[in-house]
């Protein structure tokens, strides 16, 4: 069964233009699918409707079974952790540490385990020293390694980053990111980026354009689909430009080059 499912969503902010325009799918547990698309496409919009942070206009959100509603929302939310576009607006505590257990605090969770998650999340995401700093003192990326950690400490069955390390350092993103793959046997990822370098991270992407799927398919064949990708102002990868390249200059055995420049770019 699968633990994500959009059924004809739509939503507006306003009369005139839809911000998501009857979209569809399904997620299976564990899968991670990255969600892509240039400004304005509707990826925020998309992931504070699956977690309930907005209310559907029109068709259906099913969250492992349950359809959200009033009534579901917060037994839904105990399965969901979402981390913002902008880490700013995700800060209450006057500590870091404040900060991470502030959260866990409605989860009935004992002391140990409370110290137990904080310590482990703010390692993972290599914060462990800054735990009695104002959070409102960190730089950008490293507020969204606060934010990351947070999220994770809920422990929750699905996570979704909303561009959730957009001002981390590229060392560092590449080990945040390894961290959440770590998770991936069991938890479902849904993972907002305009990195299509991320998107090797996942099993399958979802690029959204005006509030519309316009392509939804395992990562492998979607970086075949140039022409959707370029068209959603994506950098493409340096392995598309590399095989472009081949093409153009009518290299023989294309298609061996090509198989091994794929198989070196993913990562799982
Ligand atoms: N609070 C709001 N009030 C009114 N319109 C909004 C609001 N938030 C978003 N919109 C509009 O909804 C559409 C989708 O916005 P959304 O934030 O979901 O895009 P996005 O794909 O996340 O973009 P970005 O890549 O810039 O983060 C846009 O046209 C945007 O202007
Ligand atoms: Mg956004």
């Amino acid at each position: 069964m699968a633990i994500i499912e959009v059924k004809n969503l739509s939503y507006k902010y306003s009369k005139k233009k839809h911000a998501l325009d009857d979209i569809s799918f399904k997620v299976e547990k564990g899968e991670f699918v990255s969600i892509v698309g240039h400004n304005g496409s509707g990826k925020s919009t998309l992931g504070k409707l699956l977690c309930g942070l907005l209310s559907t206009s029109k068709g259906e959100i099913i969250i492992d079974g349950i359809t959200l509603s009033d009534e579901t929302i917060d037994s839904i939310r105990q399965k969901i952790g979402i981390v913002f576009q902008n880490p700013d607006n995700q800060f209450v505590g006057v500590t870091v540490k404040n900060d991470i257990a502030f959260g866990l605090e409605n989860r009935s969770l004992d002391v140990d385990e409370m110290e137990a998650r904080i310590k482990k999340y703010s390692k993972l995401v290599q914060m462990e020293d800054f735990l009695d700093k104002n959070p409102e003192n960190l730089s950008g990326g490293q507020k969204q390694r606060v934010a990351i950690a947070s999220v994770l400490a809920l422990e929750t069955d699905i996570l979704i980053f909303d561009e959730a390390t957009s001002m981390i350092d590229p060392q560092g993103v590449l080990e945040v990111t390894n961290a959440i793959k770590g998770l991936k046997a069991d938890k479902t990822i849904i993972y907002i980026t305009h990195n299509l370098e991320e998107v090797l991270m996942g099993d399958r992407v979802i690029v959204l354009e005006k509030g519309k799927i316009v392509l939804d398919d395992k990562v492998d064949e979607a970086f075949k689909r140039e022409d959707i990708l370029a068209n959603s102002k994506l950098e493409l990868l340096k392995q598309t430009k590399l095989i472009n390249l081949i093409e153009e200059n009518g290299l023989n055995r294309k298609e061996e080059v090509e198989k091994i420049i794929w198989q070196s770019a993913y990562q799982r």
